[in-house]
């Protein structure tokens, strides 16, 4: 890394710091602290992800950066401050609970901030979630959160969870399911894919279980299939629940049970899936749907699980296994 690039990480590092301590240790950051306690996240959790508060003043980190005497010059391209049309840098984040995003080295190259509503902030009108935006030590293409921490963990047990958000990570965090990441909210990139292959065999998609989430499921296998030999199951959370929403509502050991024993095959994921956006007591749709399925089947490998769902769909659709089995042969051809 270039001079320039330690400077930035500084400034990251530097910000990273001074919200922390504004969250931990300031009346200012108390009703936050409060809140995030509240949502089931301990002093111990809140240290070790150096979560902070940007407090609702356009120019605390400003200030903070002058008074350290840094170089303003590369304040602009950090990412940490917007421009007003007179020139003056004013800071980006402000009334948020600010998360860090690190690097696959550990540093803080970015953050995350969620909106912080109090009865005295009177803009509501804020998106939820506000990042930094993409810089030269910020690649949204690449980052994926908590994966320096995930790492051993996912060498070691060969597994990991991938979550929607990374309020998601952290309740998984908490339950000692310390392998789990997630992206900056956006579809998988194939870098990140490729990150993620490099040290895992195989991959736990656990997505909110929302119907967002179970769409986002969907696209995500179309992308790990497509690019990367892992191997893949799902865990869908019941109730419309995402996995920070489940640990609240049922506790740690349920959640770790869920994972464990709620795991399907991307198969099975899909029969579920298809059936929700089908008019089943429609025949054409059953048709559609059967046609459907058996696409999705030259995408597994084990023969012994392809023989299985094909007398599944024998059964219940009453088709006979040798026209199937024709079928799925026909498909096969096409796809060469
Ligand atoms: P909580 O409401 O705090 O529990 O957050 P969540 O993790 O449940 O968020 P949600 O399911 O709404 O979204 C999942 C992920 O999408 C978040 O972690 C963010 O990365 C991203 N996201 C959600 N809302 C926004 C937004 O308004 N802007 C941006 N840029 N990203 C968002
Ligand atoms: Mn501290
Ligand atoms: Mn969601
Ligand atoms: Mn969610
Ligand atoms: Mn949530």
């Amino acid at each position: 890394t270039s001079s320039k690039q330690q400077q930035l990480i500084q400034l990251h590092e530097k910000a990273a710091e001074v919200y922390h301590h504004m969250l931990v240790n300031t009346a200012i950051g108390e009703a936050a602290l409060d809140y995030l306690h509240k949502r089931g996240l301990n002093d111990q959790l809140i240290e070790e992800f150096n979560i902070g508060f940007a407090p609702n003043q356009r120019d605390f980190l400003v200030r903070v950066f002058q008074n350290e005497a840094l170089d303003s010059n590369i304040f602009p391209e950090s990412g940490l401050f917007v421009e007003r049309e007179n020139k003056e840098l004013v800071d980006r984040f402000y009334q948020r609970i600010m998360f860090p995003i690190r690097n696959f080295q550990g540093k803080t190259v970015g953050f995350s901030g969620r909106f912080f509503a109090t009865e005295d902030f009177d803009d509501q009108d804020q998106p939820k979630y506000l990042n930094s935006p993409e810089t030269t030590l910020f690649n949204k293409r690449e980052i994926l959160f908590n994966f320096d921490k995930a790492r051993s963990g996912i060498r070691k047990s060969g597994t990991v969870y991938l979550f929607e958000g990374f309020m998601d990570v952290l309740a998984a965090y908490r339950t000692g399911v310390t392998n789990g990441i997630a992206s900056m909210g956006t579809s998988l990139t194939n870098e990140q894919i490729t990150a993620i292959s490099r040290v895992a065999q195989e991959l736990v998609l656990c997505y909110d279980g929302d119907q967002a989430g179970i769409a986002a499921t969907d696209r995500a296998i179309g992308h790990l299939q497509e690019s990367s030999g892992i191997d893949l199951s799902v865990v869908s959370v019941p109730e419309n629940l995402d996995p920070d929403e489940y640990v609240k509502k049922y506790g740690q050991e349920p959640f770790v049970k869920l994972l464990e024993h709620g795991k399907e095959t991307v198969f099975s994921f899909k029969m579920h899936y298809r059936r929700m956006n089908k008019n089943m007591s429609n025949e054409k749709e059953q048709v559609e749907y059967v046609q459907e399925l058996l696409h999705d089947l030259l995408n597994v490998d084990s023969l012994i699980e392809q023989d299985r769902y094909l007398t599944q769909l024998s059964t219940e659709f009453q088709i006979s296994r040798e026209t199937l089995q024709q079928q799925l042969r026909d498909l096969k051809r096409q796809r060469r």
